[in-house]
């Protein structure tokens, strides 16, 4: 397979050396052979990074900021001018934290009220948060609720009862806050219309962890926060510095959602862009490339929208393509299809894609495209860019792995080969489209004419 891979590489070396040969300017030394430079061990040490280091990645919180300047600190060292973008994007978000000589923290879930943006949120907890202790209520039915849960955290089994009544009946019993807490691994929220005292969701595993630490305290907040950001690496090719060169923008969220450390969704994706960009540092391109690790993907597209509207009317014209990457390292045994996700049907990535994976072998593994969105090239999408999200899905039913937008969204959850296949053909894909013979290029309207530029 290996063999046969490097032959097809090799092929296909060939003929981009003859058409870019033809061309009047001195050619790039751009060659298919990089694929097999990926460093998928890097790659997959980044999604450790973001994925176990930090942890879950919620939109504007400290966590997500602390993702962000890791990426920006890597894409520096590999000498790109790199950019935080901020942008607003006001969230609520809860942390529970089990006081103890080494702290603890559980994955949480802040409660939800009907029809309350977060700048209105009326649940904060005071600054540093709610210390006490955690007082067990069964599954918080009438008369569930002790005498000593006054003043303290009342801890909850989620069961037929309504949330609404659970929570009230312990603000009644004296309680300061209410966690509820699932009944298996999962994450779950819950949403009700009104509250005096501020509460939260967990799964049954940080229900177990508070369980077998005893008597301890408990650290409880609720806080909002207002700004999100951007990580942007720009790769202007030297040669061109009158700005004429199509763009190329690869691009992947870093964020996640509350209790998941999303080591699929998406340090995967923000690991493939970091990875590309490593690769990419140093090869002479016919395009300029930019690097976009997104924020506040899971809050609504928040950062890819932020960061296609803010370019200038001409820098948005010269954006040809956005090859951008969602869950690339599903490790499901039925995820065994790259799709390739577009609005606009066979765009300039979709064919790229194809043409790669023709080129590499892989084109059983791919389905391109597939009209679907949910994620930052839409954004790109919206603009009429032509844009495409790689993600790994179940063929026949186009399911996502079980973990998705879970607790067990991590790295033992993951496949270096996945990643390794999928990045192979998005590096491949967007060398066609920056150093081919133009053909690939044909929706660029701002591409150099004649291939002078090669
Ligand atoms: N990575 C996911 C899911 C996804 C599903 C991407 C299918 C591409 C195709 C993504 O982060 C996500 O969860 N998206 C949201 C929508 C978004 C606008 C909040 C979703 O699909 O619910
Ligand atoms: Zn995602």
């Amino acid at each position: 397979m290996r063999i046969i891979r490097r032959l097809y590489t090799s092929a296909f070396a060939a003929v981009l050396a003859i058409v870019v040969g033809s061309c009047q300017a001195p050619p790039p030394a751009c060659d298919l052979d990089l694929v097999g430079q990926l460093d998928i061990e890097g790659a997959m040490a980044h999604m450790a990074y973001l994925s176990e280091q930090i942890g879950p990645r919620v939109v504007s919180t400290p966590e997500e900021l602390a993702a962000a300047e890791y990426i920006a600190a890597e894409l520096g060292r590999y000498g790109y001018q790199v950019e935080i973008q901020r942008f607003p994007r006001p969230t609520v978000h809860a942390y529970l934290t089990v006081e103890a000589a080494q702290p603890q923290r559980l994955n949480i879930r802040a409660g939800s009220l009907d029809e309350v943006s977060p700048e209105d949120y009326p649940l904060l907890t005071p600054e540093g948060g709610i210390s006490a202790q955690v007082v067990y209520c069964g599954n918080g039915e009438a008369g569930a609720f002790p005498t000593e849960v006054s003043g303290q955290i009342a801890l909850v089994t989620r069961s037929e009862e309504e949330p609404a009544d659970v929570i009230s009946r312990a603000t009644e019993a004296g309680a300061v806050a209410v966690l509820m807490h699932n009944t298996d691994w999962k994450n779950y929220r819950v949403r009700i219309a009104q509250s005096d005292i501020p509460f939260a969701t967990m799964n049954a595993e940080a229900a177990e962890v508070l369980r077998e630490a005893g008597e301890v305290t408990v650290n409880f907040q609720v806080n909002r926060y207002d700004t999100s950001q951007n990580v942007i690496a720009t790769r202007a090719n030297s040669e061109h510095v009158d700005g004429s060169l199509p763009i190329v923008v690869f691009s992947g969220h870093y964020d996640s959602v509350p209790m998941s450390p999303g080591a699929n969704d998406n340090a995967s994706g923000a690991a493939g862009v970091m990875e590309l960009a490593r690769l990419l540092t140093r090869v002479p391109l016919a395009a300029d490339v930019r690097f976009l690790a997104c924020g506040g993907e899971e809050g609504g597209l928040v950062g890819s929208r932020y960061y296609v509207a803010q370019l200038s009317a001409a820098e948005r014209e010269r954006v040809v393509a956005n090859f951008n990457m969602d869950m690339i390292a599903t490790a499901g045994p039925d995820q065994t299809t790259l799709f390739v996700n577009t609005l606009d049907g066979e765009n300039l990535v979709a064919q790229a894609a194809n043409a790669a994976a023709d080129t590499l072998g892989y084109a059983d593994l791919l389905n391109a495209p597939y009209q679907r969105g949910s994620s930052d090239h839409v954004a790109f999408a919206d603009s009429g860019i032509a844009g495409a999200n790689f993600i790994w899905r179940e063929l026949e039913t186009i399911a996502l792995e079980p973990w998705y937008h879970h607790p067990h969204d991590k790295m033992e959850h993951v496949s270096a080969e996945r990643m390794r296949i999928a990045l192979e053909i998005i590096a491949a894909a967007s060398l066609k489209v920056m150093c081919a013979d133009g053909e690939l290029r044909q929706n660029a309207a701002t591409a150099p004419a004649g291939g002078g530029s090669y």
